[in-house]
């Protein structure tokens, strides 16, 4: 079985003194050699501080976003090459607090993964329907069509991808799906990769949306969840070890 991929998803919290607290905390608890693969994706600003608190620890860094331009005349934009500069190996892309406050369409989140790609970073594509989508019984429409606008713009590269599954209305609600209903949509982005690629069994598809110590080992355990991408428990350095060692026992 392929190893899990616990990501944090920090969003806009952190400071310098809590990051390097958190990261001390963290390394100090993980085991060596992990038993699964682990990022935190981190605001831009502490990218720096993170690239030197994480060298020589298992963690993997990564950023939050990735302008939808290569370079040029856009103000307040970040491009990859300026992340992979700084040791950036994922970036989190068409999360929905992106799509919602910032207006991302599926045409922007596919530009910006084919950037990344290009750029060496992996994007962690982040698909999901909101709460009246799902009661309108919309959701595999909504997941499809997001991921297919990335299928579409990125050819063969597809397979480099790593996609999240985070409902919109389970992120930072502490309403998480039932491990039945995160594992049914799983399957249908399985498909629609298979029907994409031939890698789409080793393609990463990461649950998101309240996880946390309590849920992960049941949510991770179905076939088609291979990680978590994690917000507020990540903030916690005993929540997120405690998350990677339920990823790290399933792997065993
Ligand atoms: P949450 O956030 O774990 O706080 O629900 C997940 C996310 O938005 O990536």
């Amino acid at each position: 079985m392929n190893q899990k991929l616990i990501a944090g998803n920090w969003k806009m919290n952190g400071s310098l003194s809590f990051n390097q607290a958190l990261v001390g905390a963290l390394r100090a608890g993980l085991q060596s050699p992990a038993a699964c693969r682990i990022a935190v994706c981190v605001p831009a600003p502490y990218l720096s501080q993170l690239a030197e608190l994480l060298k020589g620890s298992p963690i993997d860094l990564g950023a939050q976003d990735v302008s939808s331009h290569d370079a040029g005349a856009y103000t307040g934009e970040v491009c990859a090459a300026m992340l992979r500069e700084f040791g950036v190996r994922y970036a989190t892309v068409g999360h929905s607090e992106r799509r919602q406050y910032h207006g991302e369409t599926d045409a922007v989140v596919a530009d910006k993964v084919r950037l990344a790609l290009a750029s060496g970073i992996t994007p962690i594509v982040c698909v999901g329907e909101t709460l009246a989508q799902r009661e309108s019984e919309q959701t595999e429409a909504v997941v499809k069509r997001q991921l297919a606008a990335v299928i579409h713009a990125n050819g063969h590269c597809i397979s480099e991808i790593v996609v999240a599954y985070e409902p919109v209305w389970a992120i930072g609600t502490g309403r998480t799906a039932t491990p039945a209903q995160a594992q049914q949509v799983h399957g249908v982005l399985r498909a629609q990769l298979k029907a994409a690629t031939e890698q789409a069994d080793r393609m990463p598809i990461l649950y998101g949306g309240s996880m946390n110590a309590a849920n992960a080992a049941e949510l991770l355990g179905q076939p088609d969840i291979d990680g978590g991408l994690i917000g507020g428990a990540s903030l916690k350095a005993a929540d997120f070890l405690a998350i990677i060692a339920a990823a790290g026992r399933l792997a065993a």
